[in-house]
């Protein structure tokens, strides 16, 4: 048998990779009904389908058959008014005005590869490695609607990727009033939900609830995909912890309005659902036109959250984010943000890259501030041209600066947006997004330029790609920092303004795959005020993003947990910064601000001119540490031990494939008697190997790690942290 395929037989469709198995199967050649998404079956015999049984107040779908109603099938899609009254996933509406969703199975196909979306980012074809996928058409006769629901099975991974396209073969116009990505039916177990929310400098905060009766419903409505709900889900058994038990996850790949919904019903069904939000949402398609969803992936862990997060790392490192850079060494990057905030300069900057150099930074970024007029947040957004009061010369001098000390430069904008104060403005003030008949709401002072106009898109290319070759930077920090109100577009018809919001993020799509394209070798950085719209979409574009804005050693233990549920540390960008900390004002030891940042994909952004020397020789032999631990730190495995949402400790460890080294660093919120006597379990080395510590040279097995634990006491003091280094012993 292969290790991945997708067999159709006897009506079912199986799809398998060596550690997963979906099926889903027809019914009377008519209805798609879901019958498992669990660990890989090698045979399947419907062991788990229930009798039909006539309900009161059910519907039947086939009057030949009174006891089957979809209400108590388990479905792979749903539309309203055919029986199935639990939350739908696509909602169509004719001409007429009449609702459509009549759906019944046409045909499948079966081919080789991933479908790839190609305006939309999505799970990329990776040479060497396989994957299939299956597309199942239905069609609604009355409307003409054809619904093609696709699902890809990709060898070595516990993951599904899962999309819809409507496609009009009709006569008349058909609007898309709901288009879900996925959808997924199962008996309640039990489980549980859990779910991250946050906002600006408190992001991935994490939630673990109870489901009751009825839906639970989050997502963002703000243009973004937010750092309130990020858009990702997992259904747990009630015992599954990091190390242990059964997950099931999803997560869409995209970075607009989103929603999860989770409905157990009155039957016990347990349905979870996602795609893009339905409030505000409708698409208009003309006959012959189509509309893909944005992917969504699946994914099953029979290992505990750990397990559901490596299949996540895996499949994003090796298919999501942009292939140049995978395995390529980030640079430790020194960012002028919380050095110097808006108030850069020339002056300022050479010194600093000087110093930069000699401390052993690689990169040199210059964020906000060096642009138009800008002096604060007020103006300037949209004029990409250099201050030439902070920067006399252009930026050709911090360049061949850079280049002299053996560094690199790199530079913030925030292209998407306008300042009502900018030369941008004044001359188009129709760019911004907005209502005919209302002033536009301001948020951090700026309004949100207007990216479903073609024309707009390519000012926002054009300009950047020019600047780009002015002045060749090694990387661009993307940031974006409000959210919408007003989605209006002067070049919508009426009968479409409800297709804004996606129109939108197909032109910021269209911007950042034009922009990496023509700069394949410019490292991108994601950002929104922090983690604000750090989703899978961005990470198509840009494989590391700026966590959050809080840079405090304390609270970035739980954001940093958080995010590493989806992602690897690479995609994680940390800083060490200055104490007092600017957003909290804690004094946290210089020790455990960089054991936070060196967990990650690591920075720093303070005023390296005002430190002491014995500072500066801290900070030396950091970088040079991070430099050698950096390969394994950006490439190797990634585990959670303890949860700062459970208590006072938090604790994660790094070890490279070979499971030769690992490092461990724990962390305590405050010294207090749990830090007397943690032990942590330590599940992911070689069993059948002798570990020696670095510092003390004692020797424990991997098995012993496992079973036993490893005792940790933290140093006395405020916000401790501890790092140990676990070498494998060579065998002789
Ligand atoms: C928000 C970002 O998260 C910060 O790092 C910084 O770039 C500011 N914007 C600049 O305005």
């Amino acid at each position: 048998m292969n290790s991945f395929d997708i067999q159709f037989h006897n009506g079912q469709f199986h799809l398998f990779s060596s550690k997963v198995s979906y099926i889903c199967e027809l019914h009377k050649d008519a209805w798609l009904l879901h019958r498992y998404w669990d660990p890989r079956l090698t045979a399947y015999h419907g062991a788990n389908c229930p009798e039909p049984v006539k309900r009161t107040f059910a519907a039947a779908a086939d009057p030949e058959e009174p006891a089957f109603s979809l209400e108590m099938e388990p479905q792979e899609f749903s539309c309203p008014h055919q029986g199935d009254y639990r939350e739908s996933s696509l909602a169509l509406r004719r001409q007429d005005g009449w609702p459509a969703g009549r759906f019944r199975y046409q045909g499948y196909e079966i081919t080789e590869g991933l479908y790839a979306p190609e305006d939309l980012p999505h799970i990329r074809p990776l040479d060497g490695k396989g994957a299939k996928t299956l597309s199942i058409r239905l069609r609604d006769e009355a409307s003409g609607a054809m619904l093609t629901l696709r699902y890809s099975v990709l060898e070595d991974s516990a993951a599904i990727v899962r999309s819809a396209e409507i496609t009009n073969e009709g006569t008349g116009p058909i609007w898309v009033e709901r288009a879900f990505s996925a959808l997924l039916d199962m008996p309640y177990d039990g489980e549980e939900l859990v779910t991250f929310h946050g906002t600006h400098q408190k992001e991935f905060q994490m939630d673990r609830r109870l489901i009751g009766h009825g839906t639970i419903s989050f997502g963002s409505t703000r243009g973004a995909s937010g750092p309130q709900y990020p858009p990702f889900a997992a259904l747990c058994a009630p015992e599954a912890a990091e190390h242990s038990g059964e997950v099931r996850a999803l997560q869409l790949i995209y970075s607009g309005n989103h929603c999860v919904r989770v409905e157990r019903d009155q039957y016990d069904h347990l349905r979870l659902t996602t795609g893009i939000h339905p409030e505000g949402f409708s698409w208009k398609l003309e006959p012959g036109e189509r509309f893909q969803t944005p992917e969504a992936v699946l994914v099953y862990s029979g290992q505990g959250f750990n397990g559901m997060s490596q299949v996540f790392h895996q499949l994003y490192t090796e298919r999501l984010f942009p292939r140049q850079w995978a395995g390529r060494t980030r640079p430790i990057l020194l960012n002028s943000w919380e050095m110097c905030y808006f108030d850069v300069s020339e002056e300022k900057l050479l010194p600093v890259i000087r110093e930069a150099a000699a401390l052993g930074f690689e990169l040199v970024v210059l964020d906000d501030g060096w642009f138009g007029h800008r002096n604060n947040s007020k103006s300037s957004l949209g004029d990409w041209t250099v201050n030439r009061e902070k920067f006399p010369n252009g930026l050709t001098p911090l360049l061949d600066c850079a280049r002299e000390n053996g560094i690199q430069l790199g530079i913030w904008f925030e292209s998407e947006m306008i300042s009502p104060d900018s030369d941008l403005m004044r001359a188009h003030p129709d760019w911004a997004a907005r209502f005919p008949d209302d002033a536009p709401l301001l948020g951090r002072n700026q309004l949100v330029l207007d990216l479903t106009r073609r024309e707009v898109q390519d000012y926002v290319l054009d300009t950047l790609s020019g600047f780009l070759r002015t002045y060749p930077v090694s990387y661009v920090k993307w940031d974006m920092n409000r959210h919408m109100t007003d989605p209006g577009s002067a070049s919508l018809p009426p009968d479409r303004t409800g297709e804004f919001f996606h129109r939108y993020m197909l032109g910021l799509y269209r911007i950042l795959h034009e922009l990496t394209a023509r700069f394949p070798e410019i490292l991108f950085e994601n950002c929104s005020s922090g983690g604000g719209r750090f989703d899978p979409g961005m990470s198509f574009y840009m494989p590391q993003t700026w966590c959050s804005d809080n840079t405090d050693a304390l609270d970035r233990q739980s954001i940093q947990y958080g995010a590493s549920y989806m992602f690897p540390p690479s995609a994680i960008s940390a800083h060490v910064s200055a104490v007092p900390n600017h957003q909290t004002g804690r004094m946290i030891p210089f020790e455990t601000r960089a054991a936070l940042a060196s967990s990650a994909n690591m920075g720093y952004e303070l005023n390296i001119l005002d430190l002491s020397p014995e500072e500066r020789e801290q900070v030396r032999e950091h970088l040079a540490l991070y430099k050698e631990e950096r390969d394994l730190i950006l490439g190797g495995a990634f585990y959670r031990l303890r949860s700062p949402f459970d208590g006072n400790l938090c604790a994660w460890m790094l070890v490279d494939r070979k499971r030769e080294k690992a490092i461990l660093y724990a962390f305590a919120a405050s010294y207090d008697v749990s830090c007397l006597s943690a032990v942590l379990k330590i599940p992911y080395l070689d069993q059948k190997k002798l570990y020696v510590e670095r510092n003390t040279g004692r020797r424990f097995s991997g098995e012993e790690l496992r079973y036993a634990g490893l005792a940790v006491r933290f140093p006395q003091g405020d916000f401790p942290a501890i790092k140990i280094v676990l070498q494998a012993e060579t065998m002789s």
